[in-house]
């Protein structure tokens, strides 16, 4: 376990433990403010992200941005955001267990050094691999799971919302609770 933000990524970026390295332009470790209490993880990188090395920079990271300032919050002040896995699968297929296994440990490490009070998983990837592996994400998006000290939220991933857009409605109630959250305290606290 690394102790220093720097230096997990530092050598994050040099990851080799997994197929994907051979592949990715970037790898891409995640952007925003790492002291903030929300923590944000998606289920990795697409095509803009790993020319990037930045997370979230296409379409579904403009939505998510539109969606985020809505409620005023600034990816760069109020959350960090990353992925599950750091590289980009080939073509955007959903990263194999063995890789996100692979990867998991970089996650971990960033956990522990920024101790998010609620931990937002954008998407079935994400909220599975984190939170429950049976989640029904359009069923149980916004409900709030305690894990350990940390809170955890699953809400539809912005890419889902662009291929359903009839679904933001329901997506934009959980930006809503974190605002409240953020305003009035956390749950338990
Ligand atoms: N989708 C993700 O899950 N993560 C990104 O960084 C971009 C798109």
């Amino acid at each position: 376990m690394l102790s220093q933000w720097t230096q997990l990524e530092t050598q994050c970026k040099e990851c080799r433990q997994c197929g994907l390295c051979e592949t990715r332009h970037h790898v891409v470790f995640g952007m925003g403010n790492p002291e903030a209490d929300l923590l944000f993880i998606g289920e990795g990188p697409g095509e803009n992200e790993d020319l990037q090395g930045l997370p979230f920079v296409g379409r579904a990271g403009q939505l998510l941005d539109k969606m985020l300032t809505a409620v005023d919050l600034d990816r760069n002040r109020d959350l960090y955001i990353t992925n599950i896995v750091k590289c980009r699968p080939p073509q955007n297929r959903d990263p194999k267990p063995e890789e996100q296994e692979a990867c998991i440990g970089w996650l971990r490490n960033q956990v522990s050094l920024m101790r998010p009070k609620m931990i937002v998983c954008l998407g079935r990837i994400a909220a599975m691999k984190l939170m429950k592996p049976d989640i029904k994400i359009t069923k149980e998006h916004g409900q709030i799971f305690k894990k350990g000290n940390t809170l955890m939220m699953a809400t539809l991933h912005p890419a889902a919302l662009l291929r359903n857009p009839s679904s933001k409605p329901a997506a934009f109630e959980d930006y809503l609770k974190l605002r409240e959250f953020l305003d009035h305290g956390f749950p338990e606290e």
